[in-house]
């Protein structure tokens, strides 16, 4: 047995690093709060999908505050240290603030961020900052009135997002990350304005190549603007030159600009995947963890917690499920795009992003 597999010994009480299949330790739990989401972005809620009859999670099907919470306790054991909450849009979750507050509390955690449209993020910024919430990352993917509209699916409001960027600023909840998701043809001749306008500001704005996550946004791959052609575009602008990774499995590849004005960053699942130091665990607002962004099935975890899974037990579930796991798709996407993409997928919104 290598010293690796010796080293998941569950009964050790400080958190031991758990490896998969691939070597590749547990981090990062990204946990999707709700299924709902106040914008129907193209890209990954379309509105003709995504409609008034559409039937999405009741509340007693989404695990609670709790429940969530001994999920987190017992994937610190394993490792987990950063924890990402997102949706669909966490804000829609109304007592959020406190479910931050106690994540906040448990030893082991050293990063503890949030993903959102920012929609309704400047009223409770400070709530949220106060509850020790220690950063957030806004999607925002133009600032064009017309192109953010479009892409927010006709129900963003742009200035309000601009005051959620901001709030966010104010009370510390930093670095401000803007993720942006490109796709050409819609909002690529936009990508040099929104990084102007940010420049200078200390916030990082990071481009993400348009994925073909879940089966309903229409994804081709001529839509995706592959990183190093953005970076052409940006450079005769700007000169940027490459940082270093602020810590090993770090998902954008970091540049700053040279004349001082900040750092961007671009995010290639497509083009040049990262599954190989990939150490993300994502639980859905049911229960379901899941071991990749493009997983076809995962393991109920609600199930047994609801049956009274002692923290020991939901620790072996966790840590088989780790030890086991070996996905690598955007790695294995590259040779056959068609093969892949014609997996049954579960939607990004259920999962997280
Ligand atoms: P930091 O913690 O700030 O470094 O960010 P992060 O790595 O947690 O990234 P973030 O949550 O902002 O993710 C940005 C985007 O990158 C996501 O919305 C996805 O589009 C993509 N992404 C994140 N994680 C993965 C992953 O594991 N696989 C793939 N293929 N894409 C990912
Ligand atoms: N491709 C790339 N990124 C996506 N996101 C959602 N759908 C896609 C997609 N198809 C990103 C959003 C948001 C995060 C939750 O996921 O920009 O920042
Ligand atoms: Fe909502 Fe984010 Fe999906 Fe847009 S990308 S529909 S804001 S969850
Ligand atoms: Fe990780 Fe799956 Fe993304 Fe690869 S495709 S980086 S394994 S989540």
């Amino acid at each position: 047995m290598s010293s690796d597999l010796t080293a998941n010994n569950l009964s050790m009480p400080k958190a031991v690093e758990t490896r998969d299949a691939l070597a590749r330790p547990l981090h990062d739990l990204r946990i999707s709060l709700l299924d709902r989401c106040n914008f129907r972005c193209p890209y990954c809620m379309p509105e003709t999908e995504f409609h008034a009859d559409f039937e999405f999670l009741k509340k007693s099907q989404c695990l609670t505050h709790t429940e969530i919470l001994k999920v987190v306790r017992v994937a610190t054991k394993l490792g987990v240290s950063k924890i990402r909450l997102t949706g669909g849009e966490p804000l829609l979750d109304k007592k959020l603030p406190g479910l931050v507050a106690t994540l906040a509390e448990i030893p082991g955690i050293d990063d503890l961020a949030l993903t959102t449209n920012a929609m309704l993020l400047a009223p409770v910024a400070q709530t949220l900052a106060d509850a020790g919430l220690h950063r957030v990352t806004i999607s925002l993917d133009s600032l064009d009135e017309r192109i953010f509209k479009t892409m927010s699916g006709g129900r963003g409001d742009l200035k309000r997002v601009l005051a959620g960027v901001d709030a966010a600023a104010h009370t510390g909840l930093t670095p401000v990350k803007i993720n942006v998701v490109v796709q050409r043809g819609v909002n690529d001749h936009t990508i040099v304005d929104l990084l102007d306008y940010f420049r200078g500001s200390g916030h990082i704005v990071r481009l993400i190549e348009f994925m073909d996550v879940g089966n309903r946004n229409g994804w081709k791959m001529d839509q995706v603007v592959p990183s190093k052609e953005l970076l052409t575009t940006i450079q005769a602008h700007w000169p940027l030159r490459p940082v270093d990774k602020n810590y090993p499995g770090e998902v954008a590849r970091r540049y700053e600009y040279v004349d001082g004005e900040g750092e961007i960053g671009f995010i290639s699942s497509v083009t040049e995947p990262f599954c190989g130091s990939c150490s993300r665990a994502r639980l859905s607002a049911d229960g379901v963890l899941y071991t990749c962004l493009f997983a076809t099935h995962g393991t109920d975890l609600r199930e047994p917690i609801r049956n009274g899974a002692s923290d020991d037990e939901l620790t072996d579930i966790l840590s088989r499920i780790w030890l086991q796991r070996a996905d690598r798709y955007s790695e294995l996407r590259q040779p056959d795009v068609a093969e892949a993409h014609a997996l049954r997928k579960i939607e990004m919104y259920r999962m997280g992003g």
